[in-house]
């Protein structure tokens, strides 16, 4: 297979689109990159209280990332001991356990099966409930990213980020209190033009602003208006100087702060 796939790639740069689209090559990347490699699966701060989780996927398998109530993490595969039902069916929330809605097996946030309906009379106490818990990944975290492996002999979290922690901390590590994922969907609805010209800004110093606040790019921004870069450029430098701000990212903040919703800070 590998040869195949190398094949697939020029030394050039050039590469065979079958590798975004063949079944077989993405079931080797599920085995051996997703069923390996470190992977990133949240934030610390997605479960901040005891008993919180937040449910994520390890390459196609569902999993729950959950604080046990004693300072500890686990990444488990969300899905029952008894007959593979998923456990929980919620995105994220907070519960002390969970309850296979099947036959009512329930687990702890910590992985232990706590609860089996007819263990006399069905089990007749004889099932070792300790050989029982969920499934467990490892997990570790890198200044609030969460990351879990299903390959218990990978090596560190820290051996395996290696250098490339560096250019982590240029984005987590920039200002004291470290990073936090905030659930900021804003409406893109609620940024109108209206709401810009409220700003002092003309109508066309506020559609340009609109469009850089919504993600878009100058080129985007002027095709979209059906005006050349350089005119709306000119727009937008005098939609920054009435604002009194230096760019667009402070634009874009600036924007969304007069509709309401506040951005994570950059
Ligand atoms: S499948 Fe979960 S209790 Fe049976």
């Amino acid at each position: 297979m590998v040869s195949v796939i190398k094949k697939m790639v020029d030394p050039k740069g050039l590469v065979d689109r079958r590798i975004f689209v063949d079944p077989d090559i993405y079931k080797q990347e599920l085995e051996q990159i997703f069923g390996r490699c470190w992977l990133f699966v949240g934030h610390e701060s997605h479960v901040p209280k005891p008993n919180d989780f937040f449910g994520s996927y390890m390459g196609e398998d569902p999993i729950l990332l959950t604080g046990d109530g004693k300072g500890k993490l686990h990444a488990f595969l969300n899905m029952c001991r008894h007959r593979g039902n998923r456990i929980c069916r919620a995105d994220a929330g907070n519960a002390p356990s969970f309850m296979c809605t099947y036959h009512g097996w329930t687990f702890a946030t910590d992985g232990k099966l706590v609860g089996v309906p007819g263990y006399k009379e069905a089990y007749f106490e004889e099932l070792d409930r300790s050989q029982w818990g969920l499934v467990e990944a490892k997990v570790d975290s890198y200044k609030g990213m969460v990351f879990a492996t299903w390959d218990a002999q990978a090596p560190s979290l820290d051996t395996y980020l290696g250098n490339m922690k560096w250019y982590l901390d240029l984005h987590l590590d920039r200002r004291e209190g470290g990073s936090e994922m905030l659930d900021i969907e804003p409406d893109p609805s609620g940024l109108s033009v209206p709401a810009l010209e409220s700003l002092g800004l003309t109508r066309r110093q506020a559609e340009a602003l609109r469009w850089i606040a919504l993600g878009r790019r100058g080129p985007d921004a002027a095709r979209l208006m059906g005006l050349s870069p350089r005119t709306v450029e000119k727009h937008l430098q005098a939609a920054y100087a009435k604002l009194g701000v230096a760019n667009s990212s402070q634009a874009a903040a600036t924007a969304w702060a007069a509709v309401g919703v506040r951005l994570p800070e950059a």
